[in-house]
């Protein structure tokens, strides 16, 4: 497929995702990429235009990340933004300098250059600002096109070069024309012509599937959750029946979602798919016996996941290809990309070394969710399974702080049910992103009745989120709290307290381990 390419170069900032998703919905393809990624392989990939990424460096650090300076003479368009705004302009020998104020938050810049990549931003307009650097001489053959009180460069171009600069982050939300200077840059400079739709997406991917496995058989590892379902119903629309989907109920579900997914994909369901059911709870459970480390247990979750499917596989025989339903913040996050390693996906950084499969293969592994979700509903899958919130893979393991039994498994379940009850009955299921109750580590003294009581405390968690790369904590109607604490502690067995987690991400993340 020669469709058109943005690369983001990553160069350790936070919004990168961001950036890349910005540059997708205005409809150009974009992939993230480390700053480590040699220029001829960059130039090889043809791309359209760069995207030079913020970073928390110095670039007159010379430890920092740097590029091959040949980049800014290759004709190719680029933007940088931030950090990467301050490295095109040194590396064309202008002059970066720590600041004498640092900008940090929403702030007023003045367009003096319009045309360009401000086109169509107002003559004053807020963006958002976190730098400690600044350009403070710009390189020559370039003019100053904004600029605040305590930025003299907010932006510079090179317009017969291509080569456009911004200090300022115009991929947050709050930057309020941010996806304005975006737009400006994909259809202005680049020349794109927005070329990445989504109806097409789906039917390349089917065709492209159809040719790899050609009289092969897959196998699609099923969890009903949105990634894994989008993956399962696209790639029964490639091939039919050669496509078997295992859904393993490791035992870590929610309440009663074992018998949901079941009804939904099993022979009763509207798909029609070759569904196998396996029951491996205890087998889990024996595994995870005496594990506490979170990594651990997501590692382990991962791999005996992938045992069961390779038993599975050798039951029906001659299976060459197995799906799974990884998308591109997995891959980011797991360190394919140049992010730190938070956390690893148990679909990708979990992978165990030796894979009983001729081959993987992941159709959505290029997507952001809410391109997963719009695929979805390409495909004619209903909203309500679109648009559930998400269910990590490891599932209640990393819900449970510490070692998990099938007791601890049992009361976060009922706990988790009665506070997913209780918010859809106040009508505010579509509004917090994703919530769902966890079991602390912790036990303390209670008294019901008349009795003492030692029991385990039950933490909440609610966010609102766009990306889940960053979330707040939702700020639910404390009588709903009140009402969840009461029924959870009448309701659930040895739990004696309940707590509402209160942290955003960062610093936490919405998972607890
Ligand atoms: P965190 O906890 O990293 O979660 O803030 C971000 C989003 O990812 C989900 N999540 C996972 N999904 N396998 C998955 O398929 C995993 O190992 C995993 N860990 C976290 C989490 O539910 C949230 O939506």
């Amino acid at each position: 497929m020669d469709k058109e390419l943005i690369i983001v170069l990553d160069f350790g900032g936070q919004y990168n995702q961001l950036i890349a998703r910005r540059v997708r919905e205005a409809g150009v393809y974009c992939e993230v990429h480390p700053y480590t990624m040699p220029l001829e392989m960059l130039l090889a990939k043809n791309p359209k235009g760069i995207i030079l990424t913020g970073g928390p460096n110095s670039v007159y650090d010379m430890e920092s990340p740097h590029y091959d300076k040949e980049l800014f003479s290759a004709g190719i368009p680029i933007l940088g933004i931030c950090y990467g705004a301050q490295l095109l302009a040194w590396a064309l020998s202008g002059k970066v300098e720590t600041a004498p104020v640092s900008e940090y938050g929403k702030t007023e810049i003045t367009v003096c250059g319009k045309g360009g990549i401000l086109q169509d931003v107002d003559d004053t307009t807020i963006m958002w600002m976190s730098h400690t650097d600044y350009i403070a001489e710009v390189p020559e053959g370039f003019a100053v096109t904004a600029s605040t009180p305590v930025c003299p460069v907010a932006a510079m171009e090179h317009a017969a070069k291509k080569l456009y600069a911004v200090q300022f982050h115009p991929e947050v939300t709050h930057s309020v024309q941010g996806s304005q200077v975006l737009s400006a840059f994909l259809y202005g400079p680049c020349g794109c012509s927005g070329d990445w739709k989504m109806d097409a997406f789906v039917e390349n991917t089917i065709a492209e599937i159809r040719r790899k496995v050609g009289d092969g058989k897959a196998l699609c590892a099923l969890s009903g959750g949105v990634d894994s379902s989008v993956a399962a119903v696209m790639m029964s629309k490639a091939i039919g029946k050669q496509l078997t989907c295992v859904f393993v109920d490791h035992g870590l579900l929610r309440k009663h979602e074992g018998d949901e997914v079941e009804a939904v994909f099993g022979p009763a369901g509207p798909y029609n798919l070759n569904f196998v059911r396996v029951n491996a709870q205890q087998r889990f459970y024996d595994k995870l016996a005496g594990i506490t480390e979170p990594e651990e247990k997501r590692k382990i979750i991962g791999e005996e996941f992938i045992r069961v499917f390779e038993e599975e596989a050798q039951k029906i025989g001659a299976v060459d290809f197995l799906v799974q339903g990884t998308i591109y913040p997995d891959l980011i996050e797991s360190g394919l990309g140049d992010s730190a390693v938070i956390k690893s996906h148990h679909n990708v950084g979990g992978l165990p070394d030796y894979v009983d499969f001729k081959e993987i293969i992941e159709p959505l592994r290029m997507l952001f969710k809410d391109e997963v979700r719009r695929a979805g509903l390409e495909l004619g899958i209903p909203e309500y399974l679109v648009f559930r919130q998400p269910f990590p893979g490891p599932g209640l393991g990393i819900r449970i702080v510490g070692e998990v039994t099938a007791e601890k498994v049992q009361m976060v379940q009922d706990a988790d049910a009665i506070y997913r009850e209780e918010i859809a009955a106040a009508g505010l299921d579509k509004e917090v992103n994703q919530y769902f109750a966890a079991l602390t580590n912790m036990r303390s003294v209670g008294v019901m009745g008349d009795f003492r009581t030692y029991d385990y405390a039950v933490a909440l968690r609610g966010v609102t989120t766009s990306d889940f790369m960053t979330a707040e904590a939702a700020k639910l109607p404390w009588e709903l709290i009140e009402k969840v604490t009461t029924r959870i502690i009448n309701e659930v067995d040895h739990v004696n307290r309940v707590f509402y987690d209160c942290t955003g991400k960062p610093p936490g993340t919405i998972e607890f381990e």
